[in-house]
């Protein structure tokens, strides 16, 4: 038998996980024919062992009957195109999104989703355009937050499409699994899941795509900084000191892995009251404090719930700006259930506004 003929014969071994062959990715460097002992010189850069192994039997299958001793050397040079990836030419994640921002904080409950979908919705409003992904695969927030209770279609080629709320692309782990499914995944899982959401998801040309992480400094935090270029990162806290500590270590992980923060928002800032009095006072006293009232009785109060300033500290210790404080707020809750964000309604209230700020002053940062 030929080199030729023996190349032939090799091609229709296809890499494991890949529809291209070994030669073709020019894994097969060398072949020595001795009469009917063949030596083949192999150069996998792959570390996965189970896919080296794989090739190495189906190369003493195929050649098996040909010669009484197949003999293959395995060589590791590190080639030109290793085929570390998912496909032969692989497809460069989030092409043509301009920027990716994270919410994320080291404590959950925080706020993240919230100030996600809100930050979304103000950023949209000023013409952007936005996709929103829930990477929270434990506890999927946004089918609720944004009223979403579809499931997304497929493209031709089997990308899923993310469900269009607001004007923006939006994709959640819920719309797949159902709001009730509890997933309970290890990491690598975890961290495939993830990248299938950049890869396999139809996102489009967009200007900023949102992520909503779940929290603390886990795999998807992992994956996401091995895998992506993010622009920036927004990290969420309260004012305790305790959620602090907590917010500390996020932050410190986007630093060692050079993703700029791009500031602190403090949630659950104080308590937003609002109320109406008689017109005739101007001035009104609730816990010690002279508020004032207008013409129509209204009057706005925002206490103090915990200690002040958390926020303030945090973003001066990470030399990043406050983008804003969002105060406790019933609409604010209320407006989860219902499924549209503040930053949707017609008219912008206050707290609306700390978000349409915030939003203005990323933009600007990253522009
Ligand atoms: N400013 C606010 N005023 C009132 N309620 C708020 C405010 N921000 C968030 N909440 C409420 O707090 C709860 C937790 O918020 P959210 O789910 O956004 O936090 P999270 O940080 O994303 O949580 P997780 O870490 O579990 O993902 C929700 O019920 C939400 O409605
Ligand atoms: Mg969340």
């Amino acid at each position: 038998m030929e080199k030729e003929q023996v190349l032939e014969k090799l091609r229709s071994i296809k890499y494991p996980g890949f529809n291209r062959d070994i030669v073709s990715f020019g894994m097969v460097k060398d072949i020595s024919i001795q009469a009917s002992d063949i030596t083949l010189e192999l150069n996998i850069s792959s570390q996965n062992e189970e896919k080296k192994k794989l090739v190495v039997e189906s190369i003493k299958n195929e050649l098996g009957s040909d010669f009484t001793s197949v003999k293959i050397v395995l060589k590791n040079e590190g080639m030109k195109s290793p085929p570390t990836q998912k496909s032969p030419h692989p497809v460069p994640i989030l092409e043509n999104v301009k920027h990716v921002i994270a919410i994320a904080s080291g404590k959950g409950g925080v706020g993240k989703s919230t100030i996600a979908a809100n930050l979304a919705c103000a950023l949209s409003r000023q013409g952007k355009k936005i996709g929103l992904l829930d990477l929270d695969i434990y506890g999927p927030s946004l089918p609720i937050l944004l009223g979403l209770n579809e499931q997304p279609k497929m493209t031709q080629d089997n990308k899923l499409i993310p469900l269009d709320k607001f004007g923006m692309k939006v994709m959640s782990f819920g719309f797949i699994s159902g709001n009730d499914t509890p997933v309970i995944w290890r990491g690598p899982l975890v961290s495939r899941m993830t990248e299938q959401f950049f890869r396999d998801v139809d996102w489009g040309e967009l200007d900023i795509l949102l992520l909503d992480l779940p929290p603390g400094t886990g795999d998807i935090q992992l994956t996401l900084t091995q895998k992506l270029r993010m622009t920036g990162a927004v990290i969420v806290t309260t004012p305790q000191d305790i959620a602090l500590a907590d917010v500390r270590k996020g932050a410190d992980m986007f630093r060692k892995v050079k993703t700029p923060v791009l500031g602190v928002v403090e949630n659950m800032s104080g308590l937003a009251l609002n109320g109406k009095v008689n017109p005739t006072d101007s001035l009104i006293e609730i816990n010690g404090k002279i508020v004032p009232v207008d013409s129509d009785g209204v009057f706005n109060l925002k206490l103090d719930l915990f200690k002040v300033g958390g926020g303030e500290q945090e973003s001066k210790r990470l030399g990043v700006p406050l983008l804003g404080q969002i105060p406790f707020s019933e609409k604010v809750m209320l407006s989860t259930d219902e499924g549209i964000p503040i930053t949707m309604e017609e008219n912008i209230d206050e707290i609306g506004q700390v978000y349409i700020d915030i939003a203005t002053q990323i933009i600007s940062t990253i522009e």
